[in-house]
């Protein structure tokens, strides 16, 4: 589609005035805006950055810029596509609003499932990791939002074009399998473990702890444990086995109904083999120091701290496992960037890791990348394994799901399936409200804000979808021909270009930028505000213009806008990973 924008910039920067001060295409480019006041003009320039070196005051330079593009002179091959106006300091674009809105249109109606994606990751491989819970602890609220916003970074760049591997690196290694294996030789059972497999490792985790305030030696006998489980012992080995399958078992259904795949559930353990040449190699390169049997790379002069590499026993600790999970990845996979969502309150792990491969002379240390994100808490307070105060991620969703069908039957929603309507609107609540607000962001979770069919949520959202979708069943049992080939067809919106129409057709338009930014950014909140805008906008539309009541072209032109904007809102939601029912 033609880059409106892009056109703009390019006759502003051809103004002798603006490229005298030293201002490009680009610059200009991005120096444009969309204006608050769309009575205002579609797009604007500011003219402030033109002041100083034309020695002028910016609206003077707005006027003159403005006479300037107006006269024949300066139009010396095909007419404009748009008109420029001074408003203050402002060089105001109007384009041309009905060829616009066909544009969009017949874009978004062609491109259907692809519209908004790009090649631009073209040839490159992207890892991202995501979700990593640890074995024999409950998957809780915390993770979800790893494993949400993990999940739609990959969608994103996947639909950016480049080759997405999604890792998930399971925390199913580390001294916490000593404790759980000695607690559950000292007062654990296998009948309670085969009953319900993470109540029960938690409950002996949870008891481990409590006895070992009283009696220290027990963590002794746990690294001692964990030890044997490093050398390979065969009951250790047999035991975390056990542990780790159980607890697959237990994440798999919250995986399933959430809808998130994994490439690869190479987690902690894949490279306890891997550890020993990364150890000699930074031994080789003189970053280890001994510390009390211990060893470290100090990082003080990078404010780092120390990093605690092997311990005096020689066991490995989770860094050591990242460092050597980098090295495999970029041998294994080649990647471009290696992405890490993962909270915020391991910044400094991360930090040291990335900073250690940069010291072993690995170039591509910068292209590991931690996404960070923010905490979230339940209303009622924090949760913490150590305490067994935790929420289960399963139990959340279990119950989204039954306030929804509640909801669903209060309002009465129509539905084809009411059990499979819940599902999507529930799962897809929460998903949605883990992508609302900048990732980095702590936030409260709430249940009446999560299902409010009103405010900014997924449920509000889907139904903007449903109502497109409606509209066109309802338009084609009527015999109009709805098939993306006879929309995509129109060419002249002249009748049906109103305000409404053109806000809409903006946002839909914008849904490209907005997913490449996301992608830039690993920001997916970009998108949720995005096709939250688009439903608000369709919303206003749809109230403000009969369709289905209307006729002829000026119907067909508003029914093919529809038709984009389900495709848009659809997009969008497929990205974040909630879906899109047809019916609500
Ligand atoms: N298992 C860890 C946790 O639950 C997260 C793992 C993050 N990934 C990593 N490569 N360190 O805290």
């Amino acid at each position: 589609m033609k880059d409106y924008k892009r056109e703009i910039a390019s006759r502003v920067a051809s103004l002798e005035a603006v490229s005298s001060a030293g201002l490009g295409e680009q610059d200009v480019y991005d120096i444009i805006e969309a204006p608050q006041d769309t009575g205002l003009g579609d797009y604007a320039f500011p003219c402030f950055r033109l002041a100083k070196a034309l020695k002028k005051a910016p609206p003077a330079i707005a006027a003159e810029a403005a006479e300037a593009l107006a006269a024949p002179a300066d139009l010396p091959h095909a007419p404009a596509a748009f008109r420029a106006r001074a408003t203050g300091a402002y060089l105001n674009f109007f384009i041309d609003r009905a060829a616009y809105c066909a544009d969009v249109v017949q874009e978004a109606i062609v491109q259907g499932a692809r519209y908004g994606s790009s090649g631009i990751g073209m040839g490159r491989r992207a890892i991202v990791e995501y979700s990593s819970p640890n074995i024999a602890k409950p998957f809780h609220i915390g993770h979800i939002r790893s494993t949400v916003i993990g999940s739609a970074i990959g969608n994103i760049l996947g639909f950016l074009g480049y080759e997405v591997v999604r890792i998930n690196h399971l925390g199913d290694y580390g001294t916490q399998f000593g404790k759980l294996i000695v607690a559950y030789r000292r007062f654990g059972s296998r009948e309670e473990v085969e009953a319900s497999p993470i109540t029960a490792l938690l409950k002996y985790y949870v008891e481990f702890h409590k006895r070992a305030e009283q009696d220290p030696s027990l963590n002794e006998e746990a690294r001692l444990a964990f030890a044997a489980l490093e050398r390979g012992e065969e009951e250790e080995r047999a035991l975390w086995e056990w542990f780790r399958e159980e607890s697959l078992k237990e994440f798999t259904v919250v995986y399933e109904l959430m809808g998130i795949r994994f490439d690869s559930f190479a987690g902690e353990s894949f490279y306890s083999d891997k550890m020993a040449h990364v150890v000699g190699e930074l031994e080789q390169d003189g970053l280890l120091e001994s510390s009390e049997g211990a060893k470290i790379v100090d990082l003080d002069a990078y404010g780092l701290g120390k990093a605690l590499i092997t311990k005096s026993d020689g066991s490995t600790l989770y860094i050591t496992r990242d460092i050597a999970a980098a090295v495999y990845r970029k041998e294994h996979y080649g990647f471009y960037k290696n992405i890490y969502v993962v909270a915020s309150q391991q910044d400094l792990h991360f930090r040291q890791w990335i900073k250690i491969l940069e010291l072993m002379g690995r170039d591509w240390a910068s292209d590991c990348v931690h996404v960070p994100f923010g905490l979230v808490r339940l209303e009622d307070g924090a949760m913490s394994t150590r305490t067994g105060n935790v929420v289960f991620l399963e139990d959340v969703l279990t119950q989204a799901i039954e306030k929804t069908k509640a909801v669903i039957e209060e309002k009465g929603v129509v539905t084809d399936n009411a059990d499979e309507a819940a599902r999507q609107i529930g799962i897809g609540a929460v998903i949605f409200q883990e992508l609302h607000n900048n990732r980095i962001k702590d936030y409260v979770f709430n249940w009446d804000k999560v299902l409010n069919f009103e405010g900014e949520t997924g449920p509000y959202v889907q139904y903007g979808h449903a109502r497109a979708a409606s509209v066109l069943r309802k338009a084609a049992e009527k015999g109009i021909d709805t098939s993306p080939g006879a929309l995509a067809g129109i060419r002249d919106f002249s009748a049906g270009a109103s305000d409404a129409a053109f806000a809409l057709a903006r946002l839909i338009g914008g849904l490209p930028a907005a997913v490449s930014e996301a992608g830039e950014k690993y920001e997916p909140s970009l998108i949720t505000r995005h096709v939250t805008d688009i439903a608000q906008a369709f919303s206003v539309f749809y109230h403000d213009e009969p369709i289905l009541s209307d006729e002829g072209d000026s119907r067909l032109v508003k029914l093919a806008l529809t038709a984009a904007a389900k495709t848009a809102i659809q997009n969008g939601l497929a990205l974040l990973g909630v879906s899109a029912p047809e019916r609500m």
